[in-house]
């Protein structure tokens, strides 16, 4: 039997919750997931046709912070887990216009949590505190920028001070106080997962990976930020979701648990990796409907532009915790992950042309409007 009966899965249109809702009907076939996504203009629902005629997998288009929305949607399926990746999640866009990064990601979580408890409350404890029901969770994903950023050595623990340096990271690490918040002032029973950069199929091309690779293929400028030699921690996105069910099905109560999969890679190193490997297959003839010739990637696309202001240098992560204590490992290593990837993006480029052209948003209406 599975645990949980009905799960509602917050963004999962997007690029980690929809491998992610995917990744659950694969490995709980009797479990429901209700996807509720606000198909902002990272939500996509070209990423989950594969799924769309399962009868366990339910979509929603909707708001997090809707007031009205999210009771009603408690009611109806009576879920008994919350996985909520909803949110606003490019940094740059954070730096442009950080007001809707409160709203969704700070606003709305405290939305998805108010009703969580209410929902779930079977009464009181004799000191006063709300009794739940069995065998409920609320999981809230997060990030390892909460922690800052760290210099040329050390790594994020789960007890490392939260230091945001971006309004992204900010609006993230509040989201996480209030989840803190509501577990020690009302015991909701919560997890908190905090993840390093991922990268997989179906990531929006605005992120350094598939934008990167889209412009190599059509001979734009690759804008490197500042000297290019920051550093992030890169896990496949599937080691992601095994991560977050891993938590899910048993983390301890209250307790946050960092998904890391040991791949410190400077951005310059991503760069010229994508471009060796995508002349690779243009040598090799793999591509289809590209004019691109491989002598045509040379270093002179490689621009290096103003820096991201406030840019983080370096992010590592210490998965001690969820290996040790959960038994999680990864299962790519970044070699197979990155050519897997790679392979991916050049075997689905309507898909990376539709979200280019904007096509993707008349998928709603085309598909779901008359349902
Ligand atoms: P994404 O931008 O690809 O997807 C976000 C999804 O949320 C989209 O489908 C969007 O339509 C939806 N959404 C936005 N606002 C909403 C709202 N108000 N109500 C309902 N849905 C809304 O993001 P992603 O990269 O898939 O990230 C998912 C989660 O994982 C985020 O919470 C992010 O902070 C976290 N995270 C991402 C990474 C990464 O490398 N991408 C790393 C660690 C943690
Ligand atoms: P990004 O994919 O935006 O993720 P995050 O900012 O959450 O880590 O960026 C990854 C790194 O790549 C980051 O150091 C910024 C850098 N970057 C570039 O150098 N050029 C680009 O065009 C983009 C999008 C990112």
């Amino acid at each position: 039997m599975e645990k949980y009966k009905t799960i509602l899965v917050t963004g999962g249109a997007g690029f980690i919750g929809s491998n992610f809702v995917k990744y659950m009907l694969s490995q709980h076939p009797e479990t429901t997931i209700v996807n509720l996504d606000a198909l902002t203009y990272a939500g996509n629902l070209e990423n989950l046709t594969d799924i769309e005629d399962n009868p366990n997998h339910i979509f929603v288009k909707g708001d997090i912070c809707d007031q009205d929305l999210i009771p009603k949607l408690f009611k109806e399926y009576d879920f008994d887990a919350v996985v909520n990746f909803a949110a606003e999640s490019h940094v740059d866009r954070s730096i442009e216009n950080p007001g809707i990064f409160v709203s969704t990601n700070v606003e709305g979580t405290q939305n998805l949590l108010d009703n969580a408890k209410k929902q779930w409350t079977t009464g009181k404890d004799e000191e006063g505190f709300p009794t739940y029901r069995d065998g409920v969770k609320y999981l809230q994903v997060s990030t390892d920028e909460v922690y800052g950023a760290l210099g040329k050595t050390g790594m994020f623990t789960e007890t490392t001070p939260l230091a945001p340096n971006s309004p992204y990271s900010a609006s993230k690490a509040s989201a996480d106080l209030f989840v803190r918040a509501y577990h020690n002032t009302f015991h909701l029973p919560v997890n908190i997962t905090r993840c390093s950069n991922n990268y997989g199929p179906y990531q929006f091309p605005e992120k350094l990976i598939p934008l990167m690779i889209s412009n190599v293929l059509e001979l734009r400028d690759l804008p490197i930020y500042g000297d290019g030699m920051q550093i992030r921690d890169w896990l496949h996105v599937k080691d992601h979701c095994s991560g977050i069910d891993t938590v899910l099905q048993t983390g301890k109560m209250g307790e946050v648990y960092n998904i890391g999969g040991n791949n410190e890679k400077a951005n310059i190193e991503i760069i010229n990796l994508i471009m060796e490997n995508v002349k690779k297959h243009l040598s090799e003839g793999h591509v289809e409907g590209v004019n691109t010739q491989p002598d045509q990637i040379t270093d002179d696309l490689k621009i290096h532009v103003e820096d991201r202001l406030g840019h983080d240098r370096r992010y590592a992560i210490d998965n001690t915790k969820i290996t040790s204590q959960l038994g999680w490992e990864p299962s790519y290593t970044f070699e197979n992950g990155i050519a897997e990837t790679i392979d991916w993006y050049l075997n689905n480029l309507d898909w990376m042309e539709n979200v280019k052209s904007g096509g993707y948003q008349e998928y709603y209406d085309k598909m779901y409007s008359k349902k």
